[in-house]
């Protein structure tokens, strides 16, 4: 038995319940975790709300936040290879359990161990925040020294993409608001204040030969103002992003793109500014400075705290 955050049903922050569950018992394909760390994604309040119902339309209530831990392995299904009881891991919970919670189960085909130096807090960044950054990087595939613009640099996949761009030699410009000047400015990227003017005119002053690449972690009128600066597009969110042609990113969740960032992040090259973490049992504080839409970094939750 373990504790969980979830929802009773689909609907804003109210519809949020703490509960204890039965540790859930892993299929043949999962891992069973005791959960240390979990990472706050903008998904997980989509999920909540039931804009996204191919992921989570079918599954019963309450069901649990969260899509990413590191933890623990407790069990694992006859059919996952390479993972073992006691291993250190971090993956994704494609399973629908969820992962503000004390044990979880992972799918084993997305869950990869990690190296003893990381810490959980860092590790549990790396399923959505860290391998969105990688696939996106991968996908432009841009040599090094092309000038790359990221539409709302100051969130968790902004910030990573800012420092994987800046460590394959790329030239970075990041747009976001007044605060997040310092943050930006320590990956080395460029950073414009989107608040404080026309956001297009001060990155023309930047770069007025336009940006090779963008990568949009915004979408909306924000993408439409930024899009004809570049010559290259990826949306991370935004699936309307062809009107402006650009591309939505392809994800991989794989175990080998896990291992990449968390070896990145051992050398030294991804930092995920972790600027807050909660206990289990505020994490409904962190997913509403998510849900703010103005969270700064990474907001993880500990389950050591
Ligand atoms: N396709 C995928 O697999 C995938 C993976 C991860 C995330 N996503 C999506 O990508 C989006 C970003 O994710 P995230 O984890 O980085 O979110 P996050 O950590 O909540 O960060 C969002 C950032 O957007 C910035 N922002 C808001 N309006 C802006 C504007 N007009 N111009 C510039 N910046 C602006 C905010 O900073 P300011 O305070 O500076 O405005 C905030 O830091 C979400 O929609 C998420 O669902 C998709």
């Amino acid at each position: 038995m373990g504790k969980a955050l979830g929802y009773k049903a689909f609907g804003e922050a109210d519809v949020q319940v703490s509960f204890d569950r039965p540790d859930p018992v892993p299929g043949p394909a999962e891992v069973l975790v005791r959960v240390a760390a979990a990472g706050v994604n903008p998904l997980d309040h989509k999920l909540r709300s039931g804009h996204v119902p191919s992921l989570n339309g079918e599954l019963p209530f309450p069901q649990v936040l969260g899509m990413e831990a590191a933890g623990t392995v407790l069990a694992v299904g006859e059919d996952v290879t390479g993972l073992a009881v006691g291993d250190r891991v971090t993956g994704f919970a494609l399973t629908g359990a969820g992962t503000y919670a004390e044990t979880t189960l992972l799918l084993g085909t997305s869950t990869a161990r990690i190296p003893d130096a990381l810490p959980a807090t860092w590790a549990a960044t790396i399923p959505v925040a860290g391998t969105t950054a990688l696939d996106v990087l991968d996908q432009l595939d841009l040599p090094a020294g092309s000038s790359l613009l990221v539409n709302g640099i100051g969130g968790g996949v902004g910030i990573a993409v800012a420092q994987l761009a800046r460590h394959r030699g790329l030239v970075v410009t990041g747009t976001a608001s007044t605060g997040k000047r310092d943050l930006v400015e320590s990956t080395g990227a460029t950073f414009v204040d989107y608040t404080a003017g026309d956001v297009v005119e001060l990155l023309r002053a930047e770069a007025p030969d336009g940006f090779d690449a963008l990568v949009d972690n915004v979408g909306g009128d924000a993408l439409r103002a930024v899009a004809p600066l570049a010559r290259k597009i990826v949306s991370i969110g935004d699936f309307s992003v062809g009107e402006v042609g650009g591309v939505v990113v392809e994800r991989r969740v794989d175990r080998a793109g896990l291992e990449r960032v968390a070896q990145l992040m051992v050398e030294g090259a991804l930092d995920p500014h972790i600027t807050a973490t909660y206990p289990l049992d505020r994490a409904d504080e962190a997913l509403a400075l998510v849900e703010s839409l103005h969270a700064k970094g990474k907001l993880v939750i500990d389950l050591s705290l």
